[in-house]
């Protein structure tokens, strides 16, 4: 099955406030400690929304103790925890999806243990993407900054854990 980003009837999803940069690096750290693999999070938001931030809140929670730098200008980092390989990709400077899946995605995907983080996914339009999708809308709300986070059916677990980690 191919997890269309444009087709999304009925994903439930839970919108955040978030105060501070703090609040957004913990709001990744309890997604990526709760999901299960492979995931493709595609993260939209402004320029400055906090998709680097989060990011880096979800590495932490896959694992990865290094600091996690934004791929703006490498356009994809790839970072080994013990849960499985982490790939962060900024794809604001591509100009086409071809270009974005000729970084390696196609491969990365296949892989079980995999976590792809990417900024700016909707960039392009109509990813091929064989996995799970969490879907993750930032926004500047001063002064802070809002998260919708949209989940697929194969999040279920991810998606009441969320809830009550709200409450
Ligand atoms: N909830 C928040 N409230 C206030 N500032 C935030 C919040 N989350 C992140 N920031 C800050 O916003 C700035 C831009 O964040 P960044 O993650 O680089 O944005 P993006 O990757 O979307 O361009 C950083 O200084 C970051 O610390
Ligand atoms: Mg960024």
């Amino acid at each position: 099955m191919l997890w269309a980003l444009h087709f999304k009837r009925n994903m439930p999803s839970h919108t955040v406030y978030l105060t501070n940069p703090e609040a957004t690096f913990q709001a990744g750290v309890f997604l990526a400690e709760n999901c299960s693999l492979p995931l493709f999070v595609a993260l939209n938001g402004d320029l400055g929304a906090g998709k680097t931030a989060l990011s880096q809140g979800l590495a932490r929670g896959f694992g990865i103790q290094e600091t996690v730098l934004s791929p703006t200008f490498t356009l994809a980092n790839i970072y080994d925890s013990p849960r499985g390989t982490l790939y962060h990709l900024d794809i604001y400077r591509l100009s086409s999806l071809e270009d974005v899946y000729d970084l390696g995605l196609e491969d990365w995907m296949q892989a079980e243990n995999t976590l792809i983080l990417v900024e700016w996914q909707n960039k392009f339009q109509n990813w091929p993407i064989p996995i799970p999708v969490l879907e993750i809308e930032l926004s500047h709300t001063p002064p802070g900054r809002s998260l919708k986070v949209t989940f697929p059916e194969t999040c279920q677990s991810l998606e009441s854990a969320f809830q009550q980690w709200l409450n």
